[in-house]
């Protein structure tokens, strides 16, 4: 198929593309690389354009003979969307419906959409079913929750096939180590953990460790960047006319702070100090997927089941590229 990405440059997006173009689909990313890296495309697949851009979207579109679109341009750091919020309802939201509205004018009807765990808010049942109330507690969660019924308004008016696939936490990096995480500033554990291992920071600070929790901190969900693409995929395959897949991507497994920032210790090597600090605003204590629905849907099953495996790539990109892609040869 003739995929257009848009986001393919940021993290999630670019390690799709290179997956995407392994199983021998042609693919254009669309990005106006505001958070995203030209280096982690591959040369010539680059349309830099913004979403709020109708007839760019629609006209590479048409010229391209796109037949569906992975949609993963948006923002997604929880503590910015309170900050400011103008960015996530501008980007995230208003955003994604230019962009399916310039889908409907050449008329491409299929779409995948990169949701997030945020928008189920703090449920207190773990593991999280795709039948927990949606509530979300944050801009960036309700952000995507609106992009979610939109797609099914659109799927019942015009026919749209889409698939929302409600990421937990993205972990991981190609095991070649030459895609992965490059954020800045960096806010995520397992980036900034490692970065303690190779002497950019001193300390990991561990936000709490007073949570209802058996070592007291914070419990995720970590599923590998790899197995993300590969749903998405999965999902491509899968998409019906009027009707929309929503499935959570996470192992089932959940990892306390603590115990990821061991699973570092472990594979680097590297003594990795930690001190504890407060709380950070608006983390629930555990986030874990009940994973069921997905392997049922999309035939899908991580391949990346332990946290130490899922930090061994990231290690690996982490350790050759210190400063990320702005890391010389
Ligand atoms: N943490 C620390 N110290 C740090 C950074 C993180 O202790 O320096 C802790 C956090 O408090 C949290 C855990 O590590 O308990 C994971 O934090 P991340 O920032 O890596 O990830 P989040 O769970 O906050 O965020 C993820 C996704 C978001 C999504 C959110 C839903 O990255 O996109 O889950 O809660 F919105």
């Amino acid at each position: 198929m003739r995929i257009l990405v848009t986001g393919g440059a940021g993290y999630v997006g670019s390690h799709c593309v290179r997956e995407l173009l392994a199983a021998g689909h042609e693919v254009t990313v669309y990005d106006n690389l505001s958070r995203g890296h030209a280096a982690a495309v591959p040369s010539g697949l680059l349309v830099e354009g913004e979403l709020s851009d109708e007839r760019r979207i629609a006209s590479t579109l048409t010229e391209r003979r796109i037949d569906a679109v992975m949609h993963f341009a948006a923002f997604a750091l929880v503590g910015e969307s309170v900050a400011e919020p103008h960015l996530y309802y501008g980007n995230n939201v208003l955003g994604s419906f230019h962009l399916i509205e310039a889908m409907r004018t050449p008329g491409v009807s299929k779409l995948v959409l990169s949701s997030t765990t945020a928008t189920y808010g703090t449920p207190e049942k773990m593991p999280i079913a795709e039948t927990t109330p949606q509530q979300p507690i944050n801009p960036y969660g309700f952000s995507k929750l609106v992009v979610e019924r939109m797609l099914d308004d659109y799927a019942h008016a015009y026919g749209l096939g889409f698939a929302a696939l409600r990421y937990f936490n993205a972990a991981g990096a190609s095991p070649v180590g030459d895609l992965g995480e490059d954020h800045d500033p960096e806010s995520h554990l397992i980036p900034i953990v490692l970065q303690v291992a190779l002497g950019q920071r001193a300390k990991i600070m561990i936000f709490g460790d007073d949570y209802p929790t058996p070592d007291g901190t914070c419990i995720r969900d970590y599923v590998h960047v790899l197995d993300l693409a590969a749903a998405h995929l999965a999902a491509l395959d899968r998409l019906t006319p009027g009707r929309g897949i929503k499935c959570n991507l996470g192992t089932g497994r959940g990892y306390s702070v603590k115990q990821v920032i061991d699973a570092c210790r472990q594979i680097t090597g590297h003594a990795i100090p930690a001190e504890t600090a407060p709380r950070r605003p608006g983390d629930p204590p555990e986030l874990v997927a009940d994973a069921r629905l997905a392997r049922e849907l999309l035939g899908w099953t991580p391949q990346y089941e332990t946290i130490e495996s899922i930090v061994e790539t990231a290690w690996a990109w982490h350790r050759s590229h210190p400063q990320g892609y702005a890391t010389k040869a």
